[in-house]
């Protein structure tokens, strides 16, 4: 199975592959669109309806991005708080969120109805609940911003784990299957005459289309990059968000034994003040027996887990121990798996023209832990830039706003703070140890003949070397033993074993040597 990491989330296990052909001809259309995820396919869908000719090529299958695996909660509370997004932006801009993202939500179920798609997409209350380590005030805070910017939100007392919390509950919240509504979307966009090509790696894109791996190219009026980091983009944007990894657990609970809502507390203030990591619930129907219990958290920046000494892999345990306080109904736990999010510097996703480009690209990405309804605006705000219409979100998530005084204290403390532990966390010795110590399925940065190279034996007992020097901007790679890849620090570039990317902004390949025959003999 294609996906992001060596785990299977529950969404990919639960549907078939979205696969189509791969893209064998030269082809010209108005809108070329890289990317299969939410942003992508939401585009695509809405471009048919508005009457343009779309191709969309994804290098995996529809889903593999970390659109499989989210875990799918359609909110306009977002994870960023109201009253920040206040100070940062004034109250009418934060009711100008709040608008986008009910907006998205309301949208998503029109079309769950108008198509018919059978994705569990149901309408549920969210509760956020203060953390441990949050002042009682935030709630306070939180609600009258949020109520101020429009939403549908009240106080009200909940009880997790026999503990009685204060919390705010906030109405019309939604959930839904994220890979069987992408699915559904797809076979519309092709019933209005799109074109969707997977297993299609777009290799070079620019103002007239792109070239994929194999030479074939798409000439286009309008070029939308939505590979969650833009692989288009090499310097601007990612100084302007940062790569976290994030982790979930399913457990079976017995059905109906945890009602339908969307959980969230408000996060780890010990471990960062300016970006909290939060735990995030919810439950999805599993089998006439049981439901799921879908629990987040533990996030991280990406390549920098050893920062904080507790490892990729250490992180799943963690959160279950916390989340058998909160919901003691959990019993067995079936799946894990991580995922990556991009946080944007002042909380706002990107989304419009690709900044010091031509006019006719766009990219979408910075979509944070919201990015099922960041993508959804995008169908809808890259539609209107496309077609000429005015959308209210137009300055809102242009990708060319700067306002240092409005990303301040986040951007020098996760940026400068970023580039500190990497260089605190970098080796300063390689392994010389040799391979005889190297388990199956595990990796490791040796030195060799003055060489860095990083190693991995696979469960074949097959070596495979890759350089470690990231394709994007020269990063040093880390080893993450969770999901089996080479992590860039830097700005969350991912590669497989066999050095194939992950995830952006690398769109180039870390050069790869199975079984070096002369470097196994010498050492
Ligand atoms: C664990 C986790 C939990 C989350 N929970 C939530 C949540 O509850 N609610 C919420 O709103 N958001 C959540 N998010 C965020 C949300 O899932 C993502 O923001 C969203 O799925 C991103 O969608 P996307 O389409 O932008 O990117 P992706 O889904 O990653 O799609 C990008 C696609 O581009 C493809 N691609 C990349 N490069 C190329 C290329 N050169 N050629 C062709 N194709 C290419 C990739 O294969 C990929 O499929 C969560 C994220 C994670 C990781
Ligand atoms: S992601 Fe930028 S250097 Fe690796």
């Amino acid at each position: 199975m294609f996906t992001a990491g060596s785990h299977l989330s529950s969404w990919i296990d639960s549907c078939e592959p979205i696969a189509y052909s791969k893209l064998t001809e030269n082809r010209t259309t108005d809108v070329i669109i890289v990317g299969g995820g939410i942003s992508g396919v939401s585009i695509a869908y809405c471009l048919c309806k508005a009457g343009k000719k779309v191709v969309l090529v994804e290098d995996g299958y529809i889903g593999s991005g970390e659109t499989g695996r989210t875990t799918a909660h359609l909110v306009n509370a977002l994870d960023d708080r109201y009253y920040d997004l206040a100070s940062k932006f004034g109250e009418d801009t934060a009711k100008l969120i709040a608008e986008s993202h009910s907006a998205a939500i309301d949208f998503v179920e029109r079309v769950v109805g108008a198509e018919g798609i059978d994705c569990n997409f149901e309408r549920v209350k969210g509760y956020l609940f203060l953390h441990p380590s949050d002042k009682p005030e935030s709630l306070e805070r939180e609600l009258e911003a949020g109520l101020k910017a429009g939403l549908s939100v009240e106080k009200t007392t909940i009880t997790l784990g026999g503990k009685s919390l204060e919390a705010l509950q906030f109405n019309n919240q939604a959930q839904f299957h994220p890979l069987r509504y992408l699915k559904a979307l797809c076979k519309a966009i092709v019933s209005m005459g799109g074109e969707i090509y997977t297993d299609t790696h777009a290799k070079d894109i620019d103002h007239t289309g792109i070239t994929t791996n194999e030479g074939i190219n798409v000439s286009a009026k309008h070029v939308v990059v939505a590979t969650n980091s833009p692989v288009n983009n090499k310097y601007i944007m990612h100084l302007r968000q940062y790569p976290y990894r994030t982790y979930v657990i399913a457990a079976r609970v017995a059905k109906k034994a945890i009602g339908q809502a969307l959980w969230w507390d408000t996060g780890n203030f010990d471990v960062n003040a300016d970006i909290p990591p939060y735990h995030y619930v919810r439950t999805e129907p599993l089998n006439d027996t049981h439901d799921l219990l879908i629990v987040g958290g533990e996030d991280h920046p990406t390549g920098l887990a050893d920062a904080e000494h507790i490892p990729e892999e250490k992180r799943y345990k963690i959160l279950e121990d916390w989340a058998r306080e909160y919901f003691p109904q959990m019993e067995d736990i079936v799946y894990k798996w991580s995922g990556q999010v991009m946080e944007p510097m002042d909380s706002l996703a990107y989304i419009g023209h690709n900044p010091l480009d031509k006019d006719n690209v766009y990219i979408v990405t910075g979509d944070s832990g919201n990015g099922m309804t960041h993508g959804t605006i995008a169908g809808l705000l890259i539609t209107d830039l496309i077609t000429g219409k005015d959308n209210p979100w137009k300055d809102l998530y242009s990708p060319s706003r700067f306002k240092l005084f409005k990303a301040g204290k986040t951007f020098f403390k996760e940026f400068v703070g970023g580039f500190v532990s990497y260089l605190k966390t970098k080796p300063k010795h390689f392994d010389n140890t040799g391979l005889k110590d190297l388990k199956a399925k595990e990796g490791k940065i040796i030195e060799f003949v003055g060489e860095k190279l990083g190693a991995y034996r696979d469960e074949k007992d097959e070596l495979h070397f890759v350089e470690v020097e990231c394709t994007h901007l020269g990063c040093l790679v880390k080893w993450n033993n969770d999901e089996k890849s080479w992590d860039c620090p830097c700005h969350g570039s991912r590669f497989n074993h066999k050095g194939e990317v992950l995830n952006g902004p690398a769109n180039v390949p870390l050069r790869h040597y199975s079984q070096h025959k002369d470097f196994l003999t010498n050492i």
